[in-house]
């Protein structure tokens, strides 16, 4: 087994910092990300990087070759459920149809060990919660169902080519690295973290609460946000293990526990210090009450837990990379970060 990994939208949020944590672990490291969302200056210095498509199997093939790559994360996707929603075709085109180019051209081309970032998305509206990997996968959105139709090919690959599959299902990542040189920076930002940042920063002029009306304690949605760290590490886990064969192939990854948004806003506005304005307006179609991940399979098998199990600390590392970097990676400028 070579220690060469490519790693897909790796110039993204969750993919650089996983790629700085691969090479802070000695892994050699090949990006491949086409810049569409990504930054370029998010990756370490001196990692090789190619901007090009998952899509070009001519591409995907030499990078395997001259690497001699056996193993891949796969994190390169659109991710905004509501374009999904609006646009289907770019969700089953970018992440369907390329993401099935991607792994034929893995398999034909010897990568014996593949994961996948996928989704709490890929379950829908949940029956039972905490989430288990055994509820129902009803995805309620071209996201989701992008998401699903590459876990079941996968599968499929695992039965007929023998290829080691994960599918790593992330409710929401939250937080930049500890060094605070890498973080969220996504255009447009959906993510309720960053924008709560940008609000106490006054890059926005309020955050909008989508639905007050919710069954729960606050009337606010509830969700499991889990540091982007303790996600990347999570990866370099699987990755350990892949070859001695996995129990599983899905696991979710989330701590497990659940902050409406009234309670993520109240902690950041004690983490920054400064009022954040904010209005409660209708809910989001399709977006469901409470998401929280019962995360027990990944911790039992990895004998994992996460660093950051606490909102706070999620929240310090997220406005500590906000506060020094108003306008994100703001490329070429004074906060590119490197
Ligand atoms: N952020 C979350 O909370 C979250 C939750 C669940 C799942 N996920 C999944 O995790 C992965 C990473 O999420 P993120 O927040 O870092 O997203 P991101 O948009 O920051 O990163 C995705 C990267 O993939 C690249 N990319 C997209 N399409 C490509 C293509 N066809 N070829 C090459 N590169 C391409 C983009 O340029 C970008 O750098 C995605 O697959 C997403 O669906 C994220």
């Amino acid at each position: 087994m070579s220690n060469n990994i490519l790693v897909t939208g790796g110039a993204g949020y969750i993919g650089a910092i996983t790629t700085w944590e691969l090479v802070r672990a000695g892994y050699s490291v090949v990006v491949l990300d086409n810049l569409s969302k990504g930054h370029r200056s998010a990756l370490p210095p001196g990692v090789p990087f190619v901007e090009g498509d998952i899509g070009d199997p001519v591409v995907v093939e030499e990078i395997i070759n001259a690497h001699e790559i056996d193993r891949v994360i796969h994190f390169a996707a659109f991710s905004l459920v509501g374009e999904s929603v609006e646009q289907p075709w770019l969700y089953f085109g970018n992440n369907l149809i390329k993401g099935i180019r991607l792994i034929e051209t893995c398999v034909l081309n010897g990568v014996k060990n593949f994961v996948l970032s996928s989704t709490a998305a890929v379950y829908g509206d949940p029956i039972q919660v905490p989430i288990p990997e055994t509820h129902p996968l009803m995805p309620k959105n071209p996201y989701g169902f992008s998401k699903l139709g590459l876990e079941n090919l996968l599968e499929s690959y695992h039965q007929t080519h023998d290829l080691n599959v994960a599918f790593l299902r992330y409710f929401n990542a939250a937080g930049a690295d500890a060094g605070g040189e890498i973080g969220e920076d996504h255009d447009p930002e959906t993510h309720l973290v960053p924008i709560i940042f940008q609000t106490a920063l006054k890059k926005r002029e309020k955050l909008y609460v989508y639905g007050g009306d919710y069954d729960t304690p606050d009337g606010t949605a509830i969700r499991d946000y889990i540091h982007v760290t303790d996600l990347a590490r999570a990866h370099i886990a699987v990755l350990n293990k892949m070859d001695e064969g996995l129990k599983h192939h899905a696991y979710n990854l989330g701590i497990g526990r659940g902050y409406s948004v009234l309670e993520v806003l109240k902690e950041a506005q004690e983490v920054c210090g400064l009022e954040i304005p904010y209005e409660i307006t209708e809910r989001r179609a399709g977006d469901p009450p409470i998401l929280v991940a019962d995360s027990r399979r990944f911790a039992k098998e990895f004998d994992w837990q996460p660093e950051y199990g606490a909102l706070t600390e999620i929240l310090q590392t997220a406005w500590q990379w906000h506060r020094t970097h108003p306008n994100g990676y703001d490329e070429g400028g004074e906060n590119a970060a490197v």
